[in-house]
């Protein structure tokens, strides 16, 4: 059994997000918690492989301990894709075995995996044969009308043989048939008790508990509960301030910001600099529509953005005058 070099990190994280977990994002929410494991978009062996290789895994040193999440089924191509993100730096190799996308279903990868426990066996030592870094696992607890204990009971013995010993359970099924990836997200019933199980019956496993946490206080009963941290997807993403607690909540160290202007002050050097590289402000602004969300003039910050971001030569003073627009009375601050 190998030593996990981030374990200390693992009580929180933020969910890999297609779209939403870009490299801007994630420099965003690690200036808001400096503790918490941040997950890259899923990325495709095909687009890692294939595909401008700088554009889309490069990042910022700020970002560590950052996680990139592979979709693939492939041994080979998985362990050349694993071998060039560790050598982009990432601290962990994540493969994703929960994704109900029709894209990811015609190829045979995602949340089908969860029926291919040998393969995924398979794709996590051809991984680890060639990485120094975690290889670990997405999953659910099934797919369609599986048994939802037997499957994932079964997934996860299987791949753990493997020597995988971090798993990131989304805790409901996948239905492949008939929902949506959205719907998927949130009409197959969450069944928390089960992860909690997994956790009892291999406490020598790392156990991270995801889908559906609505606020800080489920994520650290959950903890309580047995398992060994959370990951947080969606309310992480649109309420961006509640991550200045994650820090003092989870990991007993300060947080890194105080208010969400200072989140705005520790953003706009980087702006600066992304803008010269090339980045279009939109690129970023996007990100941060939710930070001052509940604040007086948090609305007048969102449309200011919205509508100056895409401009051509629109810049960081864009974004520091949308902030200007919230009343600074009513700061909020992290504990
Ligand atoms: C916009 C969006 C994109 C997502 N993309 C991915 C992805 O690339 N890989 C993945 O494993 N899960 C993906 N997910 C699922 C999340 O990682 C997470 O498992 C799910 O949203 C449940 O957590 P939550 O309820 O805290 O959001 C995505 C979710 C959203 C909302």
């Amino acid at each position: 059994m190998s030593i996990d070099p981030i374990a200390k990190h693992r009580a929180f994280s933020v969910a890999p997000m297609m779209d939403w977990t870009d490299r801007h994002c994630r420099f965003f929410h690690r200036i808001l918690t400096r503790q918490s494991i941040l997950y890259t978009e899923m990325l495709t062996t095909g687009a890692i492989l294939n595909g401008d290789r700088e554009r889309l895994l490069a990042f910022d040193a700020s970002e560590h301990p950052v996680a990139l999440q592979i979709g693939g089924a492939d041994t080979k191509e998985l362990a050349i894709a694993a071998q060039i993100g560790a050598s982009f730096g990432y601290n962990e190799i994540n493969l994703n075995c929960g994704c109900p996308s029709d894209r990811v279903q015609s190829g045979a990868f995602g949340a089908c995996l969860m029926r291919e426990p040998k393969l995924v066996a398979d794709c996590i030592k051809a991984m680890q044969d060639v990485v120094g870094v975690p290889v670990t696992v997405k999953c659910r607890l099934g797919v369609d009308d599986d048994d939802e204990q037997a499957r994932l009971f079964e997934f996860v013995e299987t791949v753990a043989a493997a020597d995988c010993q971090v798993f990131i359970v989304h805790a409901r099924k996948a239905w492949l048939k008939g929902l949506s990836p959205k719907q998927n997200r949130d009409v197959p019933p969450l069944n928390y008790p089960l992860v909690q199980q997994l956790k009892r019956e291999r406490p020598d496993l790392t156990i991270i508990l995801n889908g559906g946490i609505s606020d800080l206080d489920t994520a650290v009963a959950e903890i309580a509960g047995g398992v060994d941290g959370v990951m947080l997807g969606r309310l992480a993403y649109q309420q961006p301030w509640l991550l200045a607690e994650v820090d003092p909540t989870f990991f007993q160290s300060l947080s890194p910001v105080k208010t969400p202007e200072q989140v705005i002050e520790k953003l706009l050097p980087y702006v600066e600099d992304r803008l010269t590289a090339g980045d279009r402000l939109q690129a970023i602004a996007r990100h941060i529509l939710g930070l001052f969300q509940g604040r007086p003039g948090a609305r007048a910050f969102r449309r200011h953005l919205s509508e100056n971001a895409t401009k051509e030569y629109a810049g960081p003073e864009v974004i520091a005058a949308a902030a200007a627009m919230v009343d600074p009375s009513d700061e909020r601050s992290a504990a």
